[in-house]
């Protein structure tokens, strides 16, 4: 049923602004996103485990440079004690993020995934940014299930405009040479389910080159695809561009005019050209339209939620774009809530780990 949109079509799609055409758009991920993975809504519990980080990202507000940040690392036992809230809450999975953190060492990250695994059932995904082979393929074989490393973007001038080299590396200079691309199929080797995604609105950011995401998404056969505008974080330096181009026409067009729905449009069309991927409304997409970002990324495509565990003390520290949804949803409430806003829109919440099923659609009708 499904019929993979081309280069030209997506690109079409990307440019069409006209309300009446979007629907048809949205109405076919909605209805793919229906036969592939159904109603169920994946709920994974993402703990923010630690916001130090190492690397100068400039459009993160956890960036090294940052001074303001207070940074904090959580223990282990305030690890598992979230993870098991996770669980309460009706997660099926825990996702542990962090920034580019040395001291999360592979040992002791080690005992901690083991520990989540023996004390639950949890499927554990971690998000720790782009770490060694070695250091990877001892998380995997400690338990982890799936890692979350989005390229961001495979141009690769922009990705080495927004992301410095870690000191004595060498930047991107093809697609082919993009670190965190090269990490995703080391990743995939490894055994890991494996996720990427991108921000959609980087200062400079062409659509044509949102329609080689997308295609770079298929390519790499991604499980999960995680996609969210981006938030200009004043304390970066694309917080400070963006400013100076809003208040200068010559520089205004570097700014993309809509990235709310140029992010729907791209969760949309990564639905149709990977239907049986996990992709979540994210919390990104929930920051910028915070009355119903969540519920139009579910009705577009995404079949995921990342409810928001971190202790809620922690929680404003993590601050990678500013006045992110969930800062003071205590994570009970944050539950009940989603599944009455679930309801509303005609969904569940899912049972299990909710890994990728390459296979679904074979039952599919
Ligand atoms: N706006 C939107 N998304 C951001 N991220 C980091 N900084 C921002 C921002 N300013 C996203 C990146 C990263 C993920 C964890 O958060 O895509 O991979």
């Amino acid at each position: 049923m499904n019929e993979i949109p081309d280069r030209t079509q997506i690109l079409r799609w990307l440019h069409e602004n006209n309300p009446d055409q979007l629907d048809a758009l949205w109405r076919r991920a909605d209805e793919v996103r229906r036969v592939y993975v159904g109603d169920a809504v994946h709920l994974r519990g993402l703990v923010e485990i630690s916001n130090h980080c190492v690397r100068k990202c400039a459009y993160c507000g956890l960036r090294v440079s940052n001074r303001s940040v207070a940074r904090y690392r959580l223990s282990a036992l305030e690890i598992l004690d979230a993870a098991r809230k996770a669980a309460a809450l009706g997660c099926g999975t825990v996702v542990l993020q962090s920034g580019e953190d040395p001291g999360i060492t592979v040992d002791w990250l080690g005992n901690v995934i083991r520990a989540i695994k023996s004390e639950t059932a949890l499927a554990v995904t971690l998000s720790l940014g782009e770490r060694s082979k070695e250091e990877l393929a001892q998380w995997r074989q400690a338990g982890a299930d799936r890692y979350l490393l989005r390229f961001e973007t495979s141009d690769p001038n922009l990705f080495n405009a927004i992301h410095p080299a870690r000191a004595g590396n060498i930047g991107v200079r093809s697609r082919e040479g993009h670190p965190r691309i090269a990490i995703l199929r080391t990743l995939r080797r490894l055994g890991f389910e494996t996720g990427s995604g991108i921000m959609v609105g980087i200062p400079g950011q062409s659509i044509e080159s949102i329609a080689e995401d997308i295609s770079v998404f298929r390519e790499l056969n991604l499980d999960m695809i995680g996609i969210g505008p981006f938030i200009p974080h004043p304390a970066t330096p694309l917080g400070g561009a963006c400013d100076r181009a809003r208040s200068s026409p010559a520089h205004a067009r570097t700014l993309m005019t809509d990235p709310e729905l140029m992010a729907y449009k791209t969760v949309a069309l990564s639905r149709l050209v990977r239907p049986d991927a996990n992709i979540p409304a994210t919390t990104a997409l929930a920051t910028i339209n915070k009355q119903n970002g969540r519920e139009l990324g579910l009705r577009r495509g995404a079949n995921v939620v990342m409810p928001n565990c971190t202790p809620l003390k922690y929680r404003k520290l993590y601050e990678i774009y500013p006045a992110k949804a969930c800062i003071d949803e205590n994570t009970q409430d944050a539950g009940e809530s989603l599944s009455a806003r679930l309801q509303r829109i005609g969904r569940h919440a899912g049972s299990g780990s909710g890994r990728r099923n390459p296979f679904v659609h074979l039952a599919a009708p």
